[in-house]
């Protein structure tokens, strides 16, 4: 086990670390940011049946789910497709409106998560044609889908999925930049501009991984909070939920994520001096929102540890922890800052003593209800 471990010292670390190298692998063959290309073989095959649609429903639980969340707000930027995002456990029992123009994503780490399947037998019936994102060759996912497109991210033991998560982000990235093409929902200049980018975010997520011992001092201080909230707008609310989930699934301390302004219908009345609030705040996504919902937690003593970019004042003297990292676009920003919140639960959970690699009542794959 020493050995699989690569030299780090769990699984969950390691994985975090292999992320630069599996996003690469993840659009490696499909993405050719100089010559203008995206492409995968699923998308291709069924470009039309995704033209055609009305609709995209994702279909999804866990980790995956926050996948669908930021591809959900990437897709109808950049595709102009109305999404929506189910709990795959929700859509099976509620009787859900599927039509044939549906395309419905199933995404899935495993490929085995009985909930999704039943989502996806569901959606066949209706007639929709149904997609998987998966990441085990040959699940019983890919094999049900009608089509797909596999993220390359290895095998992921830890069970807090950490590189799952930025190569299905990645997949969908490209999906949804290869139907704007198609349907010519990107000017020519943005679309370029964002293939460039995505084939930068490897080196850029090197970058962030370099702020480790900055997350390990933050983790320290931290490590015996009861409560956490996670803060995040736009494309970085489901970064929030997901940060939330890292949290609590490793650590066993109670976190949320909400989106920023929702703050004040709610978590609001929790912050006072006890309580950290990690603040998603980088310079392209609603910045000047975000300042002022970091001024009210400050003005009600909450703790404040900001994600914000390179070179950032303005947060910085709000913030009691920063933690920096490189700019790209909004829309590609969840690959970056959910690599710090990663390291942050990573650090305070071991410092808990807890389990990371296999924390109490947790599956790494759901086959049963
Ligand atoms: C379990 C795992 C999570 C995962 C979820 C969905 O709860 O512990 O890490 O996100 O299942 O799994 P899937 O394999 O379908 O992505």
């Amino acid at each position: 086990e020493q050995i699989e471990k690569g030299g780090y010292e769990h699984f969950m670390l390691k994985e975090i670390y292999e992320q630069p190298s599996v996003i690469k692998d993840t659009y490696r063959g499909r993405l050719h940011a100089n010559e203008g290309i995206v492409q995968l073989a699923g998308v291709e095959d069924n470009l039309e049946k995704f033209l055609n649609a009305d609709r995209i429903i994702i279909v999804a639980c866990g980790t995956s789910w926050h996948a669908g969340l930021v591809a959900e707000y990437i897709f109808e930027e950049f595709a102009r497709i109305p999404v929506e995002v189910e709990y795959a456990s929700e859509f099976r029992y509620r009787n859900p409106i599927i039509n044939k123009t549906d395309v419905v994503i199933a995404i899935s780490q495993s490929g085995e998560t009985a909930d999704t399947m039943a989502a996806i037998k569901l959606a066949k019936e209706h007639g929709a044609f149904v997609f998987g994102v998966c990441n085990v060759v040959g699940s019983s996912i890919s094999r049900e889908t009608h089509a797909g497109a596999y993220t390359h991210a290895g095998p992921e033991i830890g069970v807090a999925s950490t590189k799952a998560f930025t190569t299905q982000i990645t997949v969908l990235t490209m999906i949804a930049l290869r139907l704007a093409k198609a349907k010519g929902t990107l000017s020519s200049p943005d679309f370029h501009r964002y293939l460039q980018e995505l084939e930068l975010i490897p080196d850029k997520v090197k970058e962030v991984l370099e702020t480790n011992d900055v997350a390990k001092e933050i983790a320290g201080v931290f490590k015996d909070s009861p409560n956490c909230l996670y803060l995040g707008r736009g494309y970085n609310f489901p970064v929030a939920l997901e940060g939330a989930l890292k949290l609590k699934e490793i650590s066993y301390i109670h976190a949320e994520g909400y989106p920023a302004a929702e703050m004040k219908h709610g978590p609001i009345a929790l912050i006072d001096e006890h309580m950290p609030v990690i603040v998603i705040a980088p310079k392209q996504g609603h910045y000047d929102k975000i300042v002022s919902n970091i001024q009210e937690i400050k003005s009600r003593s909450g703790k404040i540890i900001a994600v914000v970019t390179k070179g950032d004042t303005q947060v910085r003297e709000l913030a009691d922890y920063v933690i920096e990292i490189p700019e790209t676009s909004d829309a590609l920003s969840p690959l970056i800052t959910t690599i710090p919140l990663q390291l942050l639960s990573y650090h305070i959970a071991v410092m808990r003593g807890c389990n990371v690699d296999q924390p109490r009542n947790l599956a790494k794959s759901v086959t049963v209800e």
